[in-house]
């Protein structure tokens, strides 16, 4: 089965080809290239899309969590509890802030924040007395939306600021309300792999909170005051281009559909897996928007390797927790200390993951998968 990629961004452009060139070319007649009028636009569909107030566009997914740190003022001295079982951008954005990451584990079978033990770290932070717990800082891991209503009530007792990590999660659902609206403020990610790609690097912040808005507005833009060359912060260049946002717009426009197909090939991989691998866990009320289908399973490596051999691509995400990477270590508590993210980290495998992978293809993907094991 060759030539199965694991995400097809090809067959996408494909399908949209046109409505991408009248947007691109739009915006070149248009002139205004940065923050213009395409950007506007895509920030009012964004938000309607999510149903929240504002929708700040910017430059990655990185900085659409790093920026909301900034307009909460975390700072050295302040704890930030993250889940280490992510992506690096997670952990990094809180020492890009100068503050300091307390790693949290997280649940096996959804990979998202445990959150007693979270409980536990802010307790332990508290009594340590050296740090200050300012901020929980918590991932929507391969698209499935975590325990919001949990972390909202938790975040609330403690007095603590919520910023979800939304980046593999947009489009995604937790009883009734999207992504987007499920913490106090949100920063997703539309680097082009992801549900909800442009042909670069960009990303947004959601939020219902005004006076947040303006601060991460200013923020966007060196901090900027009522006129461009008032400084009244710093802040970082964390605009997006209009030339991604006219893309954007073309693609959230099939974005259901295309959310609707991951969830198909979801239900195929699930069905054909469910007694030979551990398949992702599903949540009655809960939606994900299926960044990743990520199995687990102890015969990790004999599998990849039979996989390759058959021209199936695959990733780990993730082979090592943030704690045991270089950078974070010395906040980390060492190994056996987190055990779930260290074990996962030895036994998950993404399998191709994209709207545009046939019925076929997602059943000889899942028939091999099966061969590998038996
Ligand atoms: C969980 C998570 N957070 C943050 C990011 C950062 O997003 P970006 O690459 O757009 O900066 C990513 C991107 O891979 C991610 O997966």
């Amino acid at each position: 089965m060759s030539g199965v990629p694991f995400v097809d961004l090809k067959a996408q452009y494909a399908r949209l080809k046109p409505q991408i060139a009248e947007a691109i070319q739009d915006v070149l007649d248009d002139g205004r290239y940065i923050l213009g009028p395409a950007v506007t636009r895509l920030e009012s569909e964004l938000a309607e899309y999510c149903g929240v107030r504002h929708a700040i566009s910017c430059s990655s997914g990185t900085d659409a969590i790093f920026m909301p740190l900034l307009a909460y003022g975390v700072a050295p001295g302040d704890a930030v509890f993250v889940p280490s079982f992510t992506f690096t951008a997670t952990a990094e954005a809180i020492l890009l802030a100068g503050a300091s990451p307390v790693f949290v584990d997280v649940e096996a079978d959804s990979f998202n924040i445990d959150l007693a033990d979270l409980e536990r770290k802010i307790s332990e932070t508290r009594a340590g007395g050296k740090l200050k717990p300012k901020a929980i800082l918590a991932v929507d891991l391969f698209g499935l939306p975590a325990d919001w209503d949990e972390l909202n009530k938790l975040a609330e007792r403690d007095g603590l600021h919520l910023i979800s990590d939304a980046a593999q999660s947009f489009g995604g659902v937790y009883h009734g309300k999207r992504v987007g609206t499920l913490a106090p403020v949100s920063g997703t990610s539309f680097f082009p792999a992801k549900p909800l790609g442009c042909y670069g690097d960009g990303g947004a912040i959601l939020t219902d909170d005004d006076d947040l808005a303006e601060i991460l507005k200013s923020i966007r833009v060196h901090g900027a005051g009522s006129h461009r060359y008032e400084v009244i912060r710093i802040g970082i260049n964390g605009r997006l281009d209009s030339i991604q946002a006219a893309i954007l717009s073309v693609k959230l426009s099939v974005f259901d559909s295309e959310l609707d197909d991951r969830e198909r090939v979801s239900r195929i991989y699930d069905e054909a897996l469910k007694d030979v691998v551990t398949v992702p866990k599903r949540i009655d009320g809960v939606r994900s928007a299926w960044a990743q289908y990520t199995i687990r399973t102890d015969k990790r490596a004999a599998l990849q390797e039979k996989l390759t051999e058959a021209d199936i691509p695959t990733m780990i995400y993730y082979p090592t927790p943030m704690h045991f990477q270089a950078p974070y270590a010395p906040h980390g508590g060492g190994e056996g200390s987190l055990p779930v993210s260290e074990t996962i980290c030895d036994e998950v495998m993404s399998l191709p993951m994209h709207p545009y992978l046939s019925d076929d293809d997602a059943k000889r993907i899942a028939a091999t998968v099966r061969g590998a094991l038996a």
